[in-house]
């Protein structure tokens, strides 16, 4: 199985360019189910679920071609399967965003139960409760979502119990196509949501309120296709943030947005870092300084992502002071505190909080990912773990992080794979 090793105690210093996003081009790609003419996607990352995105759109019978630089073209397809088989499902929890659109141009779908990172029970009640407001008929059965709107869906009124990314994006695609209008509330309000909407409005969709916690949607007959460039990924741009300031480095992240990543940036200001941003950059710069410890609570956009915590609970590990760490959005997202502690950190778990008292230094020891964020953590760590750290089980980073050895490596850190 694949590792990567790292040797820690490089200052990190230099320029990387950031990767289209990941939790944006999942839906993209499965909103090229809603498009009756060819539509081509561009700045797509290399990421593994984006190649399982791509054979499960195939295994529905959608014709697909990459060109040299990842864009990828989509044929429309007047006949799909309907079904998405568990096989393909089982490896990522993103696969039931083909739920929304197949019901809503096909009048039927069935998919496989999600299964994912194991960060929690995850279940996927709001998507289905959202269609069944547009007018769906939906049952649970041998581990599929078996959904039918045989008349197709009509605009309804739906208001989320609780703030879900994925759950938004499903009963968007499918209210595109509604008849009539649909009100949902309680959205969340991701930027992946509005890239999303601005993909959807491309294709001849009407939204409004993509980004705030209402959504409405005028349904239109048809989608068509044309072009469109994902947005760059916030989280691969704070994780490579966090990199320079744990090693006291300077890092310019190139082709990406500060706009979106204000609550990260405004903690990173909080442990000492320097940060500058303009036009499709952000430069953080550390001055040789170790980082301040940071307290954070996870929370929906626009408060500090989840998706970002296991990276500043290793900053965490070696700033100056005490952090106090809270996570709210998923259940069992604290794995990587007993591999950080293999490599000598001083953390202590009180249900969903995790106090860290930073060390002076970390040394490096054999490590094991056991989801994508939490991944990247450990090789932030390793990074400035005196001696070797091995992170095994490394496929979990390449599910979301285009390149990373190579984009680190330019940077200066000394990292390698090997198989
Ligand atoms: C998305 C992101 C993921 C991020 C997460 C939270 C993608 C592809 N993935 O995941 O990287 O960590 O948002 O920002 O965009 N819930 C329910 N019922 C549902 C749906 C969700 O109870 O039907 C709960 C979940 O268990 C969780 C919370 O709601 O506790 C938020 O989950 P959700 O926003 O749905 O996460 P994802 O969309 O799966």
């Amino acid at each position: 199985m694949a590792k990567i090793i790292i040797t820690g105690g490089n200052v990190l210093d230099g320029e990387v360019q950031i990767s289209g996003a990941k939790n944006a081009v999942l839906p993209i790609l499965c909103a090229t189910l809603l498009a009756e003419t060819t539509i081509s996607i561009g700045n797509v990352p290399h990421l593994h679920d984006v190649t399982t995105t791509m054979e499960l759109l195939g295994a529905l019978g959608v014709r697909l071609s990459v060109d040299d630089k990842l864009g990828i073209t989509v044929e429309p397809t007047a006949m799909v399967e309907t079904i998405a088989p568990y096989e393909l499902v089982k490896t990522m929890r993103a696969s039931i965003l083909v739920l929304g659109p197949l019901l809503a141009r096909h009048g039927h779908a069935e998919v496989s139960l999600p299964g994912g990172c194991a960060i929690g029970s995850r279940p996927v009640d709001q998507h289905i409760r959202g269609l069944i407001a547009l007018g769906a008929d939906v049952v649970v059965e041998n581990g599929f979502v078996k959904a039918r709107a045989d008349k197709g869906l009509r605009g309804g009124h739906y208001s989320f119990d609780m703030v879900t990314v994925t759950g938004t994006e499903n009963v968007l695609m499918a209210a595109a196509l509604a008849k009539g209008t649909t009100v949902l509330e309680n959205c969340a309000e991701e930027p992946e949501i509005v890239d999303l909407a601005n993909c959807l409005a491309m294709m001849g969709a009407r939204i409004e309120g993509a980004g705030k916690n209402r959504i409405v949607v005028e349904g239109v007959d048809s989608l068509h296709g044309g072009h469109y460039d994902v947005m760059p990924d916030r989280i691969e741009t704070g994780t490579f943030l966090v990199a320079g300031a744990m090693t006291g480095g300077r890092v310019l992240a190139r082709r990406t947005r500060a706009d979106i990543l204000e609550s990260v940036l405004h903690k990173l200001e909080e442990a000492g870092a320097h940060v500058n941003t303009g036009d499709g950059f952000i430069e953080l710069d550390m001055r040789g300084k170790r980082p301040k410890s940071v307290s954070l609570t996870t929370a929906p956009y626009p408060a500090f992502p989840t998706d970002m915590q296991a990276q500043f609970a290793a900053m965490n590990c070696i700033a100056d002071g005490v952090g106090v760490i809270r996570e709210t959005i998923f259940e069992n997202r604290f794995m990587h505190m007993n591999e950080l502690q293999r490599l000598g950190s001083d953390i202590q778990i009180e249900g969903n909080t995790a106090i860290i008292r930073g060390v002076e230094r970390l040394t490096g020891a054999p490590i094991m990912a056991t989801d994508l964020r939490a991944s990247a953590s450990l090789v932030l760590a390793g990074l400035v773990a005196q001696g070797e750290t091995t992170v095994d089980r490394i496929y979990h980073i390449d599910r979301g992080y285009e390149n990373i050895e190579e984009k680190l490596g330019g940077l200066g850190a000394k990292i390698r794979r090997v198989a």
